[in-house]
């Protein structure tokens, strides 16, 4: 079962649809050698599965889980699915593709980044005070809610955590690409333990080549900070989790899977995610340092979504943030000096401007042109304040001794407006008291 390709050229990289780009063994991610592993006869290889269309591992799962249901002939209008981020990414771009709705249940904890790219590719969140990663039996938790919503008629929840399209999307391209690209020579296989899908399917792949090849898991710490994965104790909760089918099973802490993202990225000039500081880590404890050995180790994405996470865990490269700009210590005494304009006798009431007016006073109007387009005095000089903040008296008298009155939409810009231009000169101004709302309430003339 597969995606229907068509217009797949490889030799090209020409495609008809987004979906022709989902790898195989005939177009496989990346292999690249690490060149700092520490290691001198043991030859260790990242899988770049950043490589995949929408950017991460999981886009196999998500075309294959769609692809298997599809074959089966269900409805898939509506998809939920339970996600930490990445299968949610690529569910929701083959959705897109298929012209299916895809809602995403997840943890709050899960980054920023990635529920802003799940809101951008059009999926519904529905967001939940959960774990960093899905836990079952949480009544209130994403998989809870995930179950409800698909209980509703016309909905389905393709469930990575149980459904076998996942760790079968893993045997079908993962493995048989690792095998061809190792030209069959692939001694150890590491992967980071999330639903178990990556090494659940390749590991049995690669095993059924060749029973030598060591599988090996890496998990993080419980508490830990690495989305995509799971502790042992989440594991032990996880369908696929079969650590008697792995050669050995590795725990790592948050500190070493951030610091070897670090060497990666500075080092190696691979642009790994934290997942892949994780297996990497793993990878260079299990794995003997001997002649004939070829690691691959899956990494799963790349860094860009978890800017604000290794911000947190690498903080020596992050200076603090500059302080804000120091408080103007002048402002107080401009605030003074607006309560004294207030209580002063500058202040006018409505009726007192109207006389002004009618005696041929320049009224200056300081509000904006689309408050002025709603309600207007029409013989009123339009002079925003910002352009009197600018200097700007255009349409003012040029004598500054002339009388000039300034009104706004409730009296406090007009009162900048006159601290502004006493400052240049103008030696009699008058400010409108309750302004515009107060000329209208008196019923005075507008246009
Ligand atoms: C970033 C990241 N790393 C690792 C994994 C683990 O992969 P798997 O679920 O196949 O065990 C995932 C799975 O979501 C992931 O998103």
């Amino acid at each position: 079962m597969s995606i229907d390709l068509v217009g797949v050229d490889h030799r090209l990289r020409t495609y008809e649809s987004i979906l022709g780009l989902l790898p195989d063994a005939d177009n496989p991610t990346p292999l690249v050698r690490l060149h700092h592993t520490g290691f001198e006869h043991a030859r260790i290889y990242a899988k770049l599965e950043w490589y995949n269309p929408f950017g991460a591992v999981k886009d196999r799962v998500a075309a294959n889980l769609v692809a298997d249901a599809e074959d089966r002939g269900e409805d898939l209008q509506n998809l939920v699915e339970p996600t930490s981020g990445n299968t949610g990414i690529g569910l929701a771009m083959v959705a897109n593709a298929r012209g299916y709705g895809f809602s995403a249940t997840l943890s709050r904890a899960i980054p920023l980044e990635k529920r802003t790219a799940l809101r951008l590719f059009g999926t519904d969140l529905i967001e939940l005070d959960d774990a960093l990663c899905p836990m079952p039996g949480q009544p209130e938790g994403a998989m809870a809610k995930a179950e409800e919503l698909a209980a509703r008629p016309g909905w389905r929840e393709l469930n990575q955590y149980a459904n076998p399209a996942n760790p079968e999307a893993h045997y079908r391209t993962t493995g048989p690409e690792i095998w061809r690209q190792t030209e069959g020579r692939v001694t150890h296989f590491v992967a980071a333990l999330g639903t178990c899908g990556t090494i659940t399917g390749t590991g049995r792949f690669l095993k059924e080549q060749n029973p030598k090849v060591q599988v090996i898991g890496v998990h993080p710490t419980d508490g830990h900070d690495i989305p995509g994965v799971r502790s042992r104790r989440a594991l032990a909760l996880t369908e696929f989790f079969t650590p008697d089918a792995y050669d050995a099973i590795l725990e790592v802490t948050d500190d070493d899977a951030y610091g070897l993202c670090r060497t990666l990225h500075q080092r190696e000039s691979i642009v790994a995610g934290p997942s892949c500081g994780l297996a990497l880590a793993g990878a260079l404890r299990a794995v003997p340092d001997e002649p004939g050995v070829i690691a691959v180790v899956v990494f799963p994405d790349n860094a860009y979504k978890y800017l604000s996470s290794f911000r947190r865990h690498l903080p020596d490269l992050f200076p603090p943030e500059q302080p804000a700009a120091p408080a103007n210590p002048f402002a107080s005494h401009l605030e003074a000096a607006f309560a004294l304009a207030k209580q002063g006798p500058d202040v006018i009431d409505v009726a007192e401007a109207k006389r002004l007016l009618d005696a041929g006073v320049t009224l200056v109007d300081v509000r904006n042109a689309d408050e002025v387009a709603r309600v207007q005095i029409p013989q009123a000089v339009k002079l925003p304040l910002p352009e009197l903040s600018a200097g700007r008296t255009t349409g003012l008298p040029a004598d500054r001794s002339t009388p000039v009155v300034t009104v706004c939409a409730a009296g406090t810009r007009s009162l900048y407006a006159l601290l502004l231009l006493k400052a240049q000169g103008y030696a009699d101004v008058k400010s409108v008291d309750g302004g515009m709302g107060a000329w209208v309430s008196a019923g005075l003339p507008t246009g």
